[in-house]
């Protein structure tokens, strides 16, 4: 059994076909990036993955359930689009996952704890290059920080299933490299299965473990709503030279996880 199996799903939105028979089966663990035309339906496979929309038809299974109809911790989201929560502080922006009282690792926190989840929040928002800019609001920062800011929001939950929609389209090449070692470092540590969304092939050719290519495989020009997207290539990517570049860093922030 694979911790994630989608058997024959379509979405339809009335007649529009988005996708169709898709099928899936990924290990724990595994780093799947996405590409895909514009409009071919990645975006709404994340959301599927999330539980956000059921579809119309097929069934996933998480480690052998049926996804649950609503978002859990489970699963952590970045957009393609920052979404922060614009009356709280960056550095609260952050701690706020870990304080909810159904928080995977830490459950609700008092004392040491607190501040040993302030300290990892702290660490991730240096990671992501806003360690200057604990205090400051969403409003204060330009869109990349914002972007930034999203990424180390999902990135501290370590959320078993990583969801991510075009996370670094919006930043500078200098930054995206430094989120790519960030990303790589984490996944390297917990071993958290991703999913990516991009829409630079090199990005999805150099991150992942697996690359998935959404295409239509049936076309009528007439009706180019008729009929929706499948996994057209499933490309094995080269994990030992991803090995080599997470190479983690013993940090004892970081290593209050466990
Ligand atoms: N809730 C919805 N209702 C109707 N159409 C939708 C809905 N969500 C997505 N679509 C359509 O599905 C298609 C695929 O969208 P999307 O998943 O965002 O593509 P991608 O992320 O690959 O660019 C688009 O044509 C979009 O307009
Ligand atoms: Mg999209």
């Amino acid at each position: 059994m694979s911790f994630i199996e989608i058997n024959n799903i379509w979405q339809e939105y009335g007649a529009h076909v988005v996708l169709e028979r898709l099928n899936l089966r990924v290990n724990a663990g595994e780093f799947c990036s996405m590409v895909g035309a514009s409009g071919c339906g990645k975006s709404t496979f994340l959301r599927l993955l999330l539980g956000q929309e059921a579809p119309s038809r097929g069934t996933i299974l998480l480690d052998g359930k049926p996804l649950q109809a609503e978002p859990d911790r489970s699963r952590g989201v970045v957009f393609q689009r920052y979404s922060v929560f614009p009356h709280l502080s960056v550095l609260d922006n952050v701690t706020i996952g870990l304080e909810l009282p159904n928080a995977r690792l830490l459950g609700r926190l008092f004392g040491a704890s607190k501040r040993e989840a302030r300290d990892r929040a702290v660490w991730m928002l240096q990671k992501v290059g806003l360690g200057q800019a604990l205090e400051k609001y969403p409003a204060q920062l330009s869109g990349g920080m914002q972007q930034r800011l999203a990424i180390a929001q999902a990135f501290i939950m370590q959320p078993r299933v990583l969801l991510l929609d075009e996370p670094f389209g919006a930043l500078d090449p200098g930054i995206r490299k430094d989120m790519h070692a960030l990303l790589l470092q984490l996944w390297g540590e917990t071993r958290m299965t991703v999913f990516m969304v991009t829409h630079d092939l090199s990005e999805g050719f150099n991150l992942g473990t697996r690359l998935l290519v959404f295409d239509k495989v049936r076309i009528d020009p007439h009706e180019p709503n008729a009929y929706g997207a499948r996994i057209t290539y499933d490309i094995p990517l080269n994990e030992a030279r991803l090995a080599e570049m997470t190479n983690p860093q013993p940090d004892n922030v970081y290593a209050l996880r466990s």
